[in-house]
């Protein structure tokens, strides 16, 4: 069986990471790794690679950033000769950034089976790229491979054949427990003169936090008052970063708030691990946080990860400044919350990912 696996951006390379280490192990498996370029700064792309111990890929289609439709456009246009000429049995595609989206799509109209990885999350929140990206592929794929049974149930209710739908697991927490004895010897906490469980970590990129500076400003004013109680790090993405400069954007005085470039797996997680609470928009760190069993504060109007919720230590603050605030308030002065794994967030699925395509894909 020769599959295509693509990767486009930075939550894509954690998912990937356990496949290809698990291909690696199937002689019947030939895998090839494409990076479409969509994040390409050395702390968005290639210390991912370094820290995950992924191979450097095979094809690198250099697409940078651009307008959705561009950057969607470059990566169907790049991606299209490289399945003409790979003639792949699947293309893997993971999450629900642009690239997944446009991937999907060549693959499909080359009759080329899609596998998803992480199919079935919803937010019913059409003005979010993401859902635009995850309804599409899904969609389109051969392979559904769901990380949670309201992902199945979801596939369901849009019309997709039991068939179609593998309750598999999830792959990034794959790579969070493999990866979490290794992270303990990273040095971030020292450097960053932080101690165990003695400050809040933030991570904020979307768009509906970030492009409005006066929503942004906001934020940064909750940040400040929470640096109040303790330190708080603030690794800032691309995206907020260009915001903040170009808009100005005050920053609280003092030491508090420390906004610091985006950091590599190893770090990150050694950062979260010993955070007293986190305070986030992705969508990982909300899955993450609940295996880690650290309190979670996400930022947003709603989540596609509602397993966080229910079973977790996630909680949905919304995305006013005031609000979040008190809900940062909330989960600091209460009893942490006990908290559940989900099922089959394991450690092993892409052991049952791998088990899935060469049952139906094998010669
Ligand atoms: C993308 C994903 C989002 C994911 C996020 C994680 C889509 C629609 N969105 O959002 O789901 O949570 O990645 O980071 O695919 N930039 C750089 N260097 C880089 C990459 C980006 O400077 O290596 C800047 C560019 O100015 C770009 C901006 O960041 O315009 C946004 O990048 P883009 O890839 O468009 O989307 P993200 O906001 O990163």
């Amino acid at each position: 069986m020769k599959a295509v696996l693509v990767v486009g951006a930075r939550p894509n390379f954690m998912k990937a990471a356990p496949l290809m280490r698990e291909f690696g192990r199937r002689p019947g498996i030939e895998a090839l790794l494409v990076h479409t370029g969509q994040h390409y700064d050395e702390n968005m792309s290639k210390v991912f690679f370094d820290d995950l111990e992924l191979p450097a890929p095979d094809i690198h289609l250099g697409v940078g950033s651009g307008s959705h439709a561009q950057q969607t456009a470059r990566v169907m246009t790049a991606f299209e000769p490289v399945l003409e000429e790979q003639r792949p049995d699947v293309t893997i595609v993971v999450g629900d950034v642009n690239s997944t989206l446009a991937c999907s799509v060549v693959s499909s109209k080359m009759h080329v089976p899609v596998a998803h990885v992480e199919a079935g999350l919803r937010s019913f929140d059409l003005r979010m790229p993401e859902e635009i990206n995850r309804m599409v592929t899904d969609t389109l794929s051969r392979f559904c491979l769901t990380t949670c049974a309201d992902a199945d149930e979801n596939l369901r209710r849009e019309g997709v054949a039991d068939e179609r739908i593998f309750f598999v697991g999830n792959a990034m927490i794959d790579s969070l427990l493999f990866y979490l004895e290794r992270a303990a010897r990273s040095a971030v906490l020292g450097e960053l003169g932080l101690v165990e469980g003695g400050y809040a970590l933030v991570t904020l990129h979307r768009p509906s936090n970030v492009d409005d500076p006066a929503q942004l400003a906001g934020l940064i004013g909750v940040l400040g008052r929470l640096s109040e109680r303790m330190p708080v790090l603030f690794p800032v993405h691309p995206r907020t970063r260009a915001v903040i400069d170009s808009a100005n954007i005050a920053l609280p005085p003092g030491e508090g708030v420390r906004l610091v470039d985006p950091l590599g797996y190893l770090d990150f997680l050694q950062a979260m691990r010993h955070s007293r609470i986190v305070v986030t928009d992705s969508g990982g760190i909300q899955e993450e946080t609940t295996v880690l069993g650290i309190p979670c504060v996400t930022v947003r109007e709603n989540t596609e990860r509602p397993i966080t919720i229910e079973l977790g230590t996630n909680v949905l603050a919304g995305i006013d400044p005031p609000g979040v605030e008190a809900a940062i308030a909330g989960a600091l002065d209460s009893e942490k919350r006990p908290h559940t794994v989900p099922p089959l967030w394991d450690g092993k699925a892409a052991g049952r990912i791998a088990d899935v395509l060469e049952r139906h894909l094998s010669k």
